[in-house]
């Protein structure tokens, strides 16, 4: 929704008696940003409350913050009204105001846990409902009592657009003046809002100053800058990592199924399959065996497109406690949108989604699930998801179905050719010169390896080697190997009977 969007449903919502309204941030100059055009437009005055500062009138302007008609004259700051501060005090004092306001209660949910508290407010609530005036509450990580929530309804403060973003880089700009020299094209101004899209205001202007203040000069090199450190801001949110393409050097040996049709899907993002009314790709699922490069598949996506790369952590998505994964999934899609083009990845899939979690959670699980379903189906937005599963037992049904993902590619144990790709892969990222290995005869004595286990060998012969000053014996330390096509042959084959006839190899 854009901003403008936000600000009509606002003003519905305000009209229709809604006496409750919850927006879920901790950006508050963007709440007060809607909430000023909401009420200007209006006509309806507007309070503010927090608990350090108490009830005051809002400034009449977001650029004169702290005046307002209570102010002493030439003062910075509102003064508050009357004895407000306390939760119970300041529900009282407004329930006796009689003209329609909106009031913006900062921070309000904890409060609510005192029963008193709850008490008057929902009396505030219910005689609002009456006369058109509104409590907005902010902020994030409090869900309301049920009673209270029952009359609330939510709105969603989507990250910041492009033009806001674009208008926060002027600001900092502006505020920076004399102090760094601004060198930037229109191309690259373009780059650098594309760079901040996924952080809110006050992260963009941090991340821009720093980046400006840092060397004297906010210049194209400043670019890459910002979107390491938002790769970092991101990850400190904690659900969502995130790989610029820049950083991306994922090789992925083999696969020579998957690559083609990626070659081919790339077709679908661009504006001559919009001419034929051709959908963008919505995603693929790659299931398979352990350590065969499914995860490294992804990157390899996002590295051959270009794009950057959102990685869902699903672990993180039930750390916290319960009543939260619901909103951390959908904050991680939002999030999501606002970087697209990109491509999210869900790793192990079947452990965020799966059915291993239905019984333990209350249907937590089956909820997040039913809501990805929804979203896969209907997202027009340009993200391209890629999915990666090892167990398909615990894979729900639905997500199998045709027409779910674009595609579903079975990723087996690689053969003699994938296997001296992979090799040669990996000796070269050890700086090793080919000509020293005997190839063919790796191969075949790495019959059933994993990518993930040739590595792992290459690796292992070289600490040895590095100690004992010698070249690296690789064929020894294959030989010392026991794979896991040997110690797990069974599930491997029982998960190749399913595969084979219902996928499509990724070969
Ligand atoms: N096809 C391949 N080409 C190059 N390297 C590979 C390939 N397959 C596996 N590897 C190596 O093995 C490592 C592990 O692979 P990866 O994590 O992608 O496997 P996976 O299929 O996701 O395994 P898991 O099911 O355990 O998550 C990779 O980081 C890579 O170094
Ligand atoms: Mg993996």
């Amino acid at each position: 929704m854009s901003f403008k969007a936000s600000v009509q449903h606002f003003q519905t919502l305000v009209m229709s008696f809604h006496p409750v309204i919850v927006m879920e941030t901790v950006e508050e100059e963007r709440v007060q940003a809607l909430m000023h055009r909401a009420c200007t437009d209006m006509q309806i005055a507007v309070f503010e409350w927090s608990i350090a500062q108490g009830l005051m009138r809002s400034p009449e302007s977001p650029e004169n913050r702290w005046q307002n008609e209570y102010a002493p004259p030439g003062g910075k700051r509102g003064q508050a009204i009357g004895k407000t501060a306390e939760p119970l005090d300041l529900l009282r004092h407004i329930q006796e105001i009689s003209f329609k306001a909106i009031y913006w209660l900062k921070d309000f949910a904890p409060h609510l846990k005192d029963p008193l508290v709850a008490r008057q407010f929902r009396e505030v609530a219910q005689q609002f409902s009456l006369n058109r005036s509104t409590l907005v509450i902010s902020g994030s990580g409090h869900p309301l009592p049920p009673e209270i929530a029952h009359d609330a309804v939510y709105v969603d403060l989507k990250l910041p657009e492009p033009e806001e973003l674009y208008g926060a880089v002027g600001e900092v700009v502006r505020a920076l003046k004399g102090r760094v020299k601004v060198e930037l094209t229109p191309e690259e101004i373009h780059a650098l809002v594309k760079a901040l899209q996924g952080m809110t205001l006050s992260q963009t202007r941090k991340v821009v100053s720093y980046a400006a203040l840092h060397d004297g000069k906010l210049n194209g090199e400043d670019i890459q800058r910002v979107q390491e450190r938002k790769a970092r801001v991101i990850h400190e949110e904690g659900l969502l990592d995130y790989f610029p393409p820049e950083t991306n050097l994922a090789q992925l040996g083999g696969f020579e199924g998957l690559k083609r049709w990626l070659a081919y899907a790339k077709i679908g993002f661009t504006p001559q399959a919009r001419q034929y009314n051709l959908p963008a790709p919505k995603g693929i699922l790659i299931v398979g065996i352990q350590g065969c490069g499914k995860s490294l598949a992804a990157k390899t996506i996002a590295r051959q497109w270009n794009l950057p790369l959102l990685k869902l952590d699903a672990g993180r998505l039930y750390d916290k406690y319960i009543g939260e994964s619901d909103k951390n999934f959908r904050r991680a899609i939002t999030l999501a949108e606002t970087m697209a083009p990109c491509i999210l990845w869900i790793d192990e899939i079947e452990k965020s989604m799966g059915q291993s979690h239905s019984e333990a959670d209350g249907g937590l699980s089956r909820r997040l699930f039913g809501y990805f379903l929804t979203w896969l189906q209907e997202k027009s937005q340009e993200i391209f998801v890629v999915a990666t599963a090892n167990d398909l037992s615990a894979i729900p049904p639905e997500l199998l179905r045709k027409g779910r993902f674009d595609e579903i590619f079975f990723v087996d144990l690689p053969e003699a050719g994938e296997r001296e790709h992979i090799l040669r892969i990996h000796l070269l990222r050890r700086n090793q010169g080919l000509d020293a290995y005997d190839l063919p005869t790796l191969v075949s004595a790495t019959e059933g390896f994993s990518g993930a286990e040739l590595e792992q060998a290459v690796i292992t012969a070289h600490y040895r080697a590095l100690y004992e000053s010698r070249p690296a014996l690789l064929l020894e330390e294959i030989k010392r190997t026991v794979p896991l096509s040997v110690t797990r042959r069974e599930d491997i084959q029982r998960l190749r009977a399913i595969a084979q006839e219902r996928f499509v190899s990724a070969r």
